[in-house]
């Protein structure tokens, strides 16, 4: 008698044991709950933020996650324009609370060595802290799939600027700096030839090989992308292009390419056109004593192979970020704000589903 007595208050005491376990298990599967864990170890100034995520539904947090995990790379191509635009991330960062930073590369090496491939890969993707993130630095394009990474891949976006004027810019800037950093002294500092004087000797400096940079950038690390003239750097550069950036605008049209990124990352760059437009970003880091080339001497540059494939890659760029442009608007409107919607949604959500 009494030993059955004992016997039920025990399997009484396990049964609730089993009920608190798995009470607690199922709580802390659900998503807000982890969610709450991630932000409270890493940041906790975005205490306040998840405070309120606990309101929304579990798809709408998700949705914010999105925005809160965002990782950018700008691999940015020197002399494109490029300080201009970082210039405006860097003032932008504190008000939209995101990180900016700078890759700085030894050696100014476009090309990671595979240790460092997967290295970066990882601790881009790894790096809690710095979400929402935006990284530049002037780094050929790196597949973060080819890494193993499950994780989300960051989106790149870049410029790119009509070859021969990115030539000439940096021609100059070697000689004469710019006015971002005027009291530095650059590479060639005191040469006073100019860039027709350097073509019409065909000295080393304006060699149009030199314009091989764009195609790469774009192509990556691989070998094949860091030839001069071939034809395969081409298409894997114009097939990235397309693929694997989000957004590619061109130099010449810089505003323009402020204002849809603010459009298409919020999160990021609200507020960008409008305080592009007020500064006088747009006219920073001029180069110094830039003489415009000669007729003739464009005329011979554009004989090469490299300047006709670097322009073939700026003109493919452009006509994407047209296109691109083009399909903010319908016909005879203003801006879509949204131009997709769902309908025809079945089985009917208000509808129970019956046995
Ligand atoms: C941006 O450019 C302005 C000069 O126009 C400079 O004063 C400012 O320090 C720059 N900001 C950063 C973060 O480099
Ligand atoms: C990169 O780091 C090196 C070494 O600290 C420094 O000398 C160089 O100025 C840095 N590069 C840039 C672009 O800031
Ligand atoms: C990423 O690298 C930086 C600098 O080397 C380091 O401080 C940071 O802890 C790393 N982050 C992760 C998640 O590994
Ligand atoms: C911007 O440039 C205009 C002329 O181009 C000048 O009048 C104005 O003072 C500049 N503003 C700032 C904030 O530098």
């Amino acid at each position: 008698m009494l030993t059955t007595k004992y016997f039920f208050l025990l399997i009484l005491i396990a049964a609730s044991l089993i009920f608190v376990v798995l009470f607690h298990w199922f709580s802390s599967n659900d998503p807000e709950d982890r969610i709450l864990v991630r932000y409270d170890t890493v940041n906790n100034d975005r205490f306040q933020q998840v405070r309120h995520w606990q309101t929304m539904t579990n798809s709408e947090a998700l949705q914010a996650d999105f925005d809160e995990r965002l990782v950018v790379i700008y691999n940015r191509v020197p002399k494109t324009g490029s300080t201009s635009f970082v210039n405006l991330t860097y003032d932008l960062c504190r008000k939209n609370a995101f990180h900016v930073l700078h890759i700085n590369i030894t050696a100014n090496m476009h090309v990671f060595s595979l240790p460092n491939q997967i290295r970066f890969v990882r601790n881009v993707t790894a790096w809690e802290a710095m979400k929402p993130a935006f990284y530049h630095g002037h780094l050929a394009y790196l597949d973060f799939s080819k890494m193993g990474v499950p994780a989300a891949k960051p989106l790149y976006i870049n410029l790119v600027r009509k070859p021969l004027d990115r030539l000439v810019s940096y021609y100059y800037f070697l000689r004469y700096g710019d006015d971002y950093r005027p009291h530095l002294v650059r590479h060639r500092a005191g040469d006073t030839m100019t860039f027709d004087e350097c073509v019409a000797k065909q000295k080393q400096d304006c060699d149009p090989n030199n314009m091989w940079l764009q195609i790469p950038f774009f192509c990556g690390h691989a070998a094949e992308c860091w030839k001069p003239g071939s034809a395969w750097a081409l298409q894997e550069a114009k097939r990235n292009l397309v693929n694997e950036y989000f957004l590619v605008g061109v130099t010449e049209e810089m505003t323009e390419f402020v204002e849809l990124l603010e459009m298409a990352l919020p999160r990021l760059f609200r507020g960008a056109s409008d305080h592009f437009a007020k500064s006088n970003k747009s006219h920073l880091r001029k180069t110094k004593s830039k003489v415009e080339p000669l007729p003739e001497t464009v005329a011979k540059i554009q004989q090469s192979l490299v300047w006709q494939m670097e322009n073939e890659l700026y003109q493919y760029a452009l006509e994407q970020f047209h296109f691109a442009q083009m399909k903010l608007h319908a016909p005879g409107k203003n801006a879509l704000p949204q131009d997709f919607f769902y309908e025809k949604i079945k089985p009917n959500q208000n509808v129970p589903v019956r046995n």
